[in-house]
């Protein structure tokens, strides 16, 4: 699909999408974020030649929240091993908002259903080994850093002290689990390290990168080896299919295909058999929390390319 038509068709599409960011809303619950501006839209597209293409706000960097528990989810497996990680998180869709705790009470010994809603996310994020709270963060980084390709990238710390002062949900869930023995160790240290995995910045070409890893079965062209293994790249791509979007998940599979994970800042990232890696940022969001726009360009992008994997 590398052609000088894509790169046209793209810019086109791209503009035809930025109208319906009017009609969501930045997320406000964190109050870093309400300083986003809803009109920008960003999409880069890695493709299988290697090369970044890059459309719309070009530039602009953001935290990528939930997009960041695909890949602590992948860190978590490579540290303890596939059981370990689900006798303690499930792997069934919830159809419930990501912060929702209700089920929680009613599951089998309160097992979070999933690694994508905040309750499975700060369980995974527990487990992440290291001998400090600073450690385990750096781990986290580390692993980020390879994936997307760029040593320079930090978190954003007036993100991440927003999240951390505000986050009371988070604590709830967070202290409940602990309660019922899923969560182990210090809450503040979880919230710390969750926060700021939640607050690592980054383009969409950084995105891209990481999309076109998971969809080399783990493998990075860039570095020219494997940096996630070709089991923990399905396991997480399937998680991405399922729970990916949260409760929009089976309506974006059938809609676009495109295995996704969005983040509350407005970030998707998406991953296509192949090694194709595709990040938008639009910051407007409906009401389940994922980008407006960057629904919307999935469905375009798979359609006008035949992208879907199913
Ligand atoms: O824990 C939170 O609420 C945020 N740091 C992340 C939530 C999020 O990105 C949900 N995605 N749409």
């Amino acid at each position: 699909m590398l052609t000088e038509n894509f790169v046209r068709e793209m810019k086109k599409t791209i503009e035809e999408v930025r109208p319906l960011s009017s009609s969501g809303n930045v997320a406000d619950y964190i109050p870093a974020l309400k300083k986003s501006d809803p009109s920008i839209v960003a999409c880069s597209i890695f493709t299988k030649d290697g090369a970044c293409h890059r459309f719309g706000d070009v530039g602009t960097t953001f935290t990528i929240q939930s997009v960041s528990k695909v890949l602590t989810l992948a860190l978590a497996i490579e540290d303890h091993g596939k059981e370990y990680v689900f006798e303690r998180v499930g792997m069934e869709p919830t159809g419930d908002p990501y912060y929702s705790m209700a089920r929680l009470e009613l599951t089998d010994q309160s097992k979070p259903l999933n690694p994508m809603i905040n309750a499975g996310a700060l369980t995974i994020t527990s487990m992440i080994k290291g001998n400090t709270k600073e450690e385990k963060f750096e781990r986290i980084l580390h692993f980020i850093r390879e994936l997307a390709d760029d040593e320079d990238i930090t978190y954003n710390k007036d993100v991440a002290q927003s999240e951390y002062d505000t986050t009371d949900k988070n604590r709830a869930l967070a202290y409940y689990l602990k309660a019922n023995n899923i969560l182990e160790g210090d809450i503040d240290e979880v919230i710390d390290i969750y926060t700021k995995q939640c607050s690592i910045e980054m383009s969409c070409c950084h995105l891209a990168r990481i999309g076109q890893v998971l969809g080399n079965r783990g493998y990075s062209t860039l570095h020219e080896r494997e940096l996630v293994s070709p089991r923990i790249a399905q396991l997480v791509k399937t998680f991405m299919v399922t729970c990916g979007m949260y409760n929009s998940s089976g309506q974006l599979a059938i809609e676009a295909g495109i295995p996704s994970k969005s983040g509350v800042s407005g970030a998707i990232l998406g991953t296509l058999p192949g090694g194709i890696g595709i990040g938008i940022y639009s910051p407007a969001l409906d009401e389940k929390g994922n980008s407006v726009v960057g629904i919307e360009l999935l469905k375009r992008i798979s359609q006008n390319y035949d992208l879907s994997i199913f």
